[in-house]
């Protein structure tokens, strides 16, 4: 078997364009890729050809080889350095996890989360317009206010890029929105991906050595705010790390899941009838009624994942069990591909895979209704945080009027490549 190993910058540029383009295209129509996962679960030996894996068994195993199958594959698409997501095992891996864990441990979720969808409702209904944008005018600042724990005491230096007195406590909005802005384009590479077009990757280039910059002139005050003594390059590579993994990456599955949401009327009434019984403040302090509307975000994430598929180096040359009779072969210095969202669809491992159902019994595969915080030992650590935030973004949308993407003038969902920049919403 013959695995792609190809050099991004080898691609003509046309080459380049057209294949970018339909990527992006496949990430929006995830029905598609569905369908294309659906044929290689059949026929799984096609899959192993092309270095893919797609039954749920398949991914779940090439995930847990974290030996054999490296993340090392994320490394070319991060603009800003090396962090923990594209390392391989080893002291450095080790350490920069303890620190997640650590900073994550300092997280105030749901009650931040819950704290900024009320204050961000509150404002958006006083505003009586109607028309907000979901990204821009929420779940940026649901999930920077749940997230601010991550830089504690410097996050305001961070955000300012300074250390000045000013750059002490809150500042202003609009340095708050530059230093988003900026993060975007560095995780936007990590979606993108090889395939991203010359001039995107240059931008978010151009980003992560900003966010490096930034991140260096605060290196001192996010030390002082972690308690560690550690070399200043160790702050900066998770300081710089942590800012663009935590907070974009979020903020799009939001808006994915609210696409999604907003596609199934009957599921987006019924959970709008739910919250209108409750009313204020019910809605927020009801434990089952947060049950519920965590296990739509789940469901929601499902049918849209924000990574469909996960990719991964092969370091020296192994095998891969696809799920046909003969595994595939994997030769060294190449990669393989997992279709993630092929396998939260597998039939065999998802009951009645098919159907949207919020309160799925996943019995023994109960780990698999997570797989897109991906699997095992190398699983999003911020699983759990970030479901918590998703439920109260959706908990406060849920108790606007009745919500549609504003269409008419002009479109309202704004791309750039796999990212959406901005959701234009109307209440009706
Ligand atoms: C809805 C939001 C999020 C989604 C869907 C998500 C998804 C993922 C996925 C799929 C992976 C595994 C990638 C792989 O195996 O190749 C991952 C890893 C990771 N995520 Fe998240 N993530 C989210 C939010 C966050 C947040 C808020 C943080 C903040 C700290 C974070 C930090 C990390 C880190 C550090 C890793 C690397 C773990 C390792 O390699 O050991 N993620 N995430």
């Amino acid at each position: 078997m013959k695995l792609s190993t190809y050099e991004p910058d080898a691609l003509p540029p046309g080459a380049r364009r057209l294949s970018y383009g339909l990527f992006c295209w496949l990430n929006r129509h995830t029905t598609v890729l569905r369908a294309f996962g659906a044929l290689l679960r059949h026929w799984p030996s096609v899959g192993g050809r092309l270095g893919l894996a797609a039954r749920a068994s398949a991914v779940r195993d090439v995930l847990t080889r974290t030996r054999s199958f490296s993340n090392t594959a994320h490394a070319a698409n991060m603009v800003s350095g090396d962090y923990l997501i594209g390392m391989d095992p080893g002291p450095t891996y080790s350490a920069d996890r303890d620190l997640v864990h650590a900073r994550l441990a300092s997280l105030d979720v749901p009650a931040d989360s819950d704290a900024e969808a009320q204050r961000r409702i509150k404002a958006l209904s006083g505003r009586g317009a109607g028309a907000f944008d979901l990204i821009e005018d929420y779940l940026m600042w649901v999930v920077f206010h749940a997230m601010r724990p991550l830089f504690g005491a410097a996050t305001g230096a961070v955000v300012a890029g300074s250390t000045t007195a000013s750059a002490q406590g809150d500042v202003d909005e609009g340095l708050q929105r530059q230093y988003m802005l900026e993060i975007r384009y560095v995780a936007g590479q990590l979606l993108a991906g090889s395939l991203a077009t010359l001039d995107l990757r240059r931008r978010a280039e151009a980003c992560g050595d900003a966010l490096q910059a930034r991140i260096d002139r605060v290196s001192g005050p996010i030390g002082a705010a972690w308690g560690v003594k550690s070399a200043s390059e160790d702050i900066e590579r998770n300081a710089v790390g942590l800012a663009w993994i935590s907070h974009p990456v979020t903020v799009q599955s939001g808006a994915l899941i609210v696409q999604e949401l907003l596609g199934r009327a009957k599921v987006y009434e019924e959970l709008r009838s739910k919250a209108g019984k409750l009313g204020e403040p019910g809605v927020w302090t009801d434990p089952e009624f947060r049950k519920i509307v965590r296990n739509h975000v789940l469901e929601l994430m499902r049918f849209r994942p924000i990574f469909p598929l996960l990719a991964r180096d092969v370091p020296r040359d192994t095998e891969m069990e696809t799920g046909a009779r003969y595994n595939a072969g994997c030769p060294g210095g190449g990669k393989v591909s997992l279709l993630s969202i092929a396998a939260m669809f597998d039939p065999s491992a998802v009951p009645q895979s098919g159907r949207f159902c919020p309160d799925r019994d996943w019995g023994k595969n109960d780990a698999l209704r997570y797989l897109m915080f991906g699997y095992g030992y190398r699983q999003c650590p911020a699983r759990d945080h970030a479901v918590e935030i998703l439920t109260s973004a959706l908990i406060g949308l849920l108790t606007l009027p009745r919500l549609q993407l504003a269409r008419g003038e002009g479109k309202a969902i704004a791309y750039d490549g796999p990212l959406m920049l901005r959701m234009r919403m109307r209440t009706t």
